[in-house]
């Protein structure tokens, strides 16, 4: 094989970059985000490319063209959720570096120059705030960002002057998108659908627009032995109703929507002969089709009230992310097409549940995904997650052919 064991030799070396005793965790500005930096920094010069941190720790490689056209920008995120698999995000970076490598070692250079942006935050774990590094890039950085705080009280400013980043430096990190010519990603599908149908490759048509909500019940802390039950304002047992209600919008409009509690916990974290007082919990609801999406909230926001109501405790709802589907550029999307058919594979064209760092770009430039088949059932946030060499040898010979051939007329 050309590529497909050594990235999956070069995966098993990033995973050694973890925060936690077992499994996979990476988060953002933490001393394993700047070790796998290094690690992509040194495999992007290796492969000819000037190669570097930006100011919010993106990982930034770039192969001149020959040609001064707009740049074709690709990769993925580097930072993982917690407990992670070893390849989601982690492999549209390497699979990116890869092809650039093979196009050195051939001494060739594409018309046009190309970027490969090891984003630095996507999951976002440590501030809860996702995408961080893509949102730069695309101009939709919010700088109060920079004063949310992990879980032991270190803000974002200091958390990026410790790591050697620049606070300040956001603002020159919007590209001018006139010198872009698209933004393209691989990725695993970390869903069945390829595994299903034995297939290795397919190209995403949409990635579903998704809604993250803060919900915090407020009820009335009381004496588990003293306290009769029906007076109770139990604020556990009202995330609980609210908790399979949410479960049961997901369920009644199958397949259309997903809906997921993520993060629940009991203020000051509870106590066995305490009845909870206050919970904290969180919403993830996603759909392919926006009207859908929307429907869904609103429908779910008067069950909960309702449930609030007859439970008499208080509820808060606090959206605090919310990004629209994106759909892929039917252009890029066939350009794909026709490097998969190359390469004597058949194509199958699926949307993304997950949603991935390509969303930010969708409405600044043509975007599209290329998706490899994930094993174990298509797990994925999972260190179940996997991937075969041979799956990666074929979508970095397909995303070769994609680049290779981008600027040879169809
Ligand atoms: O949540 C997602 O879909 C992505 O993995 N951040
Ligand atoms: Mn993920
Ligand atoms: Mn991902």
């Amino acid at each position: 094989m050309r590529f497909g064991t050594r990235l999956m030799a070069q995966a098993d070396d990033l995973a050694r970059f973890t925060q936690s005793e077992n499994g996979l965790t990476r988060t953002y500005l933490s001393p394993q985000h700047r070790l796998a930096g290094d690690y992509l920094l040194d495999l992007m010069r290796k492969a000819g490319m000037q190669a570097d941190y930006d100011a919010l720790g993106n990982v930034v490689g770039r192969y001149p063209g020959s040609e001064d056209l707009p740049a074709i920008l690709t990769g993925s995120h580097m930072d993982s959720v917690v407990n992670a698999g070893k390849y989601d995000g982690l492999f549209g970076i390497l699979t990116a570096i890869a092809c650039v490598g093979d196009l050195h070692q051939r001494n060739i250079r594409l018309r046009r120059p190309l970027e490969i942006i090891a984003f630095c935050d996507e999951e976002g774990v440590r501030f809860n705030v996702t995408m961080i590094g893509s949102a730069a890039l695309c101009g939709h950085f919010d700088p109060a960002w920079l004063d949310r705080c992990d879980e032991h009280g270190i803000s974002m400013r200091e958390a990026l002057r410790a790591f050697g980043g620049d606070p300040d430096g956001w603002p020159a990190l919007q590209r001018d998108f006139s010198r872009v010519a698209c933004f393209v990603e691989s990725h695993i599908e970390q869903g069945p659908v390829l595994l299903s149908e034995g297939r290795a490759v397919g190209v995403v048509s949409a990635i579903a627009g998704c809604t993250r909500v803060k919900l915090s019940v407020t009820g009335l802390a009381g004496h588990a032995g003293t306290v009769p039950m029906p007076g109770r304002r139990d604020a556990l047992a009202a995330a609980a109703e609210m908790t399979l209600a949410i479960e049961q919008i997901g369920r009644e409009r199958d397949p259309h929507i997903v809906a997921t509690v993520g993060k629940l916990a009991v203020a000051e974290g509870g106590a066995v002969n305490v009845i909870p007082g206050a919970v904290e919990f969180t919403l993830d609801l996603r759909s392919g089709d926006d009207r859908q999406r929307l429907d869904a909230l609103a429908t779910l926001r008067q069950r909960l009230d309702t449930i609030a109501h007859r439970r008499s405790v208080g509820l808060t709802w606090q959206v605090f992310y919310e990004l629209p589907a994106a759909p892929c550029d039917p252009d890029l999307q066939e350009r794909l097409a026709q490097a998969i058919v190359d390469s004597g594979l058949s194509v199958r064209r699926l949307p993304s549940g997950a949603g991935h760092d390509a969303m930010q770009f969708a409405a600044l430039t043509p975007t599209a995904m290329l998706f490899v088949r994930c094993g174990n059932g298509g797990i994925s946030h999972n260190p179940l997650e996997i991937m075969t060499a041979a799956d990666a040898e074929t979508a970095t010979l397909v995303l070769l052919h994609f680049l290779e051939h981008f600027d040879i007329e169809p």
